[in-house]
């Protein structure tokens, strides 16, 4: 077979923030810009893929040949993302956000008037799509990313066994000039066997071309599919 194709497999990749309501003009989200998810999804392509990206509120073009799915919420996310199965491959590069507020407000929440009086929110935990598609009946071959500020080997083994994972891409998010937001990252990918990899800083295009060569290698190795 030839390095790192993808021919005649169908990926699925998520991708960017998402975005939980508080009322309607306001939400809880985080820095995920989705440039990381859209370069897997290029190199997929290129690698000979059917591609499909569920992407969360962000500002990118869609790759060429890539059929995109626009969310806003976890919960929409989880259901695109079940919709897109059967797929050979997930890539779970979705900032998701972990809880959600327990209720969305119709009407524009208001301050007290009168009152300095601060405000509490109620968050609820959103479910965990990666974890979720690792359970599937249909479970595709399972790729998920450790975004960490501290202790970042030791987590991401965590996520890796814990969410059932055939390999985790480790992502040191402490460090400026990778990470959310910016055009260069620096991963260790880590495989079922705690066999670890180092990808040294790249442009988010040349490290996407990598991480997918080295999952389809894998993908082939273990003959899942
Ligand atoms: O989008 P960019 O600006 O290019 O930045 C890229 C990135 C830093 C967002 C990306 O490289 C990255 O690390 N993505 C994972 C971010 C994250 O939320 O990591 P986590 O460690 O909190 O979650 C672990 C894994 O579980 C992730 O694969 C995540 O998609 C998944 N997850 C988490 C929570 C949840 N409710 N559902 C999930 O599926």
């Amino acid at each position: 077979f030839q390095r790192g194709s993808l021919s005649g497999k169908h990926v699925l990749i998520n991708a960017g923030p998402t975005r939980e309501a508080l009322d309607p003009v306001r939400y809880i989200s985080n820095h995920s810009s989705g440039k990381m998810g859209f370069a897997l999804a290029e190199a997929a392509v290129e690698a000979g893929a059917r591609v499909t990206l569920v992407a969360g509120p962000v500002n990118l073009p869609t790759p060429a040949r890539v059929a995109r799915v626009d969310v806003v919420s976890a919960q929409d996310m989880l259901a695109a993302c079940e919709a897109a199965l059967p797929a050979d491959l997930f890539i779970a590069s979705a900032a998701v956000a972990d809880y959600r507020p327990a209720n969305c407000a119709e009407q524009k929440l208001k301050k007290t008037p009168g009152s300095d009086d601060g405000m509490t929110l109620t968050l609820v935990r959103n479910p965990d799509i990666l974890a979720t598609l690792a359970a599937h009946p249909q479970r595709p071959w399972t790729v998920g990313f450790a975004a960490e500020t501290h202790d970042l080997m030791t987590y991401a083994a965590d996520k890796l066994q814990r969410k059932n994972l055939d390999l985790i891409i480790a992502n040191d998010v402490s460090q400026s000039g990778i990470g959310f937001n910016s055009e260069d990252n620096a991963v260790t990918l880590i495989d079922r066997a705690l066999n670890s990899s180092v990808l040294p800083r790249a442009s988010k295009t040349k490290l996407a071309r990598e991480i997918i060569a080295r999952i389809a290698d894998l993908m082939a190795t273990t003959n899942k599919h």
